[in-house]
């Protein structure tokens, strides 16, 4: 059996660091509301000659070099993204040149915050399939240029970057245990209005801004993301107790430490960088491993589970042996 096993990772983050005190001067806020309701500490946010590819980009090569590896080994590319470069053609194919790529193939998808969960799911499939070999999986943003700076209950809370990892193929005598395990996606649209963006090519024929229910999004954020984190498990039979690592999506410091608590996770086995990234919606998770396996945390063949829930609402989980 052929298993989807991660050979590499990668993150990039925008020069500009602002902090919560700099966001005083825009909006009536504070550091300690934005650390006591978030734990977001600082954001990193896009200058103008930084964007999604761009960031992307970087991601990526750092991802190539960590794993040996060069474009010329990659057959695929998907990015997650809900802020590309360009309404059309994908940003995706927007790296694949960036990068010299003059072969194989890419495409974006869209899951909002979800979206690098979705990502890892769909490139597993491709390379199970027998589709691809080695697969480029990246989470980019740049949600600074979605957000509406006047208004403080949501602009204190996004900010800018991007995460990769490589899958490869392998056999399952080469692979060990490692891979991708298990897998859970859902979406609901009905949840449609309470996180979006105000505007698109279709309706109002500009960008549009990010509006959100902040209650609404919290009030359901716990129970979907212990849901498909518990049907991951009960799909690889495997007991929560053999969890090294929980790497969730990093949205607010609350929702993740409710959800590890229901789920009996000690907070030591969780990685957070929401306060110094913020929610950087489909870069957090792979911006959020990077940091972890980069510093050591995370080490190979570690069972780690990654989790994401966001606009449509869309949420999900992958399991993956490191
Ligand atoms: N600074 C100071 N005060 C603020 C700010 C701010 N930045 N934003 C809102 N307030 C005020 C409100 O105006 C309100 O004032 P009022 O009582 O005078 O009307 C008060 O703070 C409380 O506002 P609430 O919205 O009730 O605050 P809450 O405790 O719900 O916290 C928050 C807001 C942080 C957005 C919370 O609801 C939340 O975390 N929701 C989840 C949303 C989320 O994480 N979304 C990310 C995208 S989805 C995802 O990735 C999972």
């Amino acid at each position: 059996m052929i298993r989807s096993v991660v050979c590499g990772f990668g993150a990039a983050l925008p020069k500009r660091v602002v902090t919560n005190e700099e966001l005083r001067q825009l909006v009536d806020t504070s550091d300690s509301w934005i650390q006591q309701r978030t734990g977001i500490r600082q954001r990193y946010i896009a200058g103008p000659d930084e964007t999604t590819a761009s960031l992307g980009e970087q991601a990526a090569r750092r991802a190539l070099d960590n794993a040996g590896l060069t474009p010329d080994d990659i057959d695929l590319i998907v990015v997650a993204t809900s802020t590309p470069d360009n309404t059309f053609p994908a940003t995706a194919v927007n790296i694949q040149s960036r990068l010299g790529m003059q072969h194989g193939f890419a495409f974006d998808m869209q899951a909002v915050c979800s979206g690098f969960v979705y990502a890892l799911t769909t490139a597993d499939n491709y390379i199970r399939a027998g589709r691809a070999r080695r697969v480029l999986v990246i989470g980019a943003e740049t949600f600074s240029r979605l957000l509406d700076w006047t208004d403080r209950t949501t602009c204190v809370l996004f900010g800018d970057g991007a995460g990769a990892v490589i899958l490869e193929a392998q056999e399952d005598s080469a692979a060990g245990e490692r891979g991708i395990i298990a897998a859970s996606l859902r979406s609901d649209g009905a949840h449609c209005k309470k996180l979006y963006v105000d505007g698109g090519v279709s309706t109002t024929g500009d960008i549009g801004h990010l509006r959100m229910e902040g209650r609404e999004v919290f009030k359901h954020a716990v129970g979907m993301i212990t849901d498909v984190i518990e049907a991951a498990f009960a799909e690889a039979k495997i007991d929560i107790d053999q969890l090294d690592w929980l790497v969730p999506h990093q949205a607010n410091r609350r929702i993740i430490e409710g959800s590890a608590k229901k789920l009996g996770i000690p907070m030591d086995k969780v990685v957070v960088t929401v306060d110094q990234h913020a929610n950087t919606s489909a870069a957090s998770i792979p911006l959020a491993l990077a940091t972890a396996a980069g510093d050591g945390r995370i080490q190979r063949g570690d069972m780690v589970m990654l989790e994401a829930m966001g606009g449509g609402f869309t949420w999900g989980a992958v399991l993956l042996r490191w």
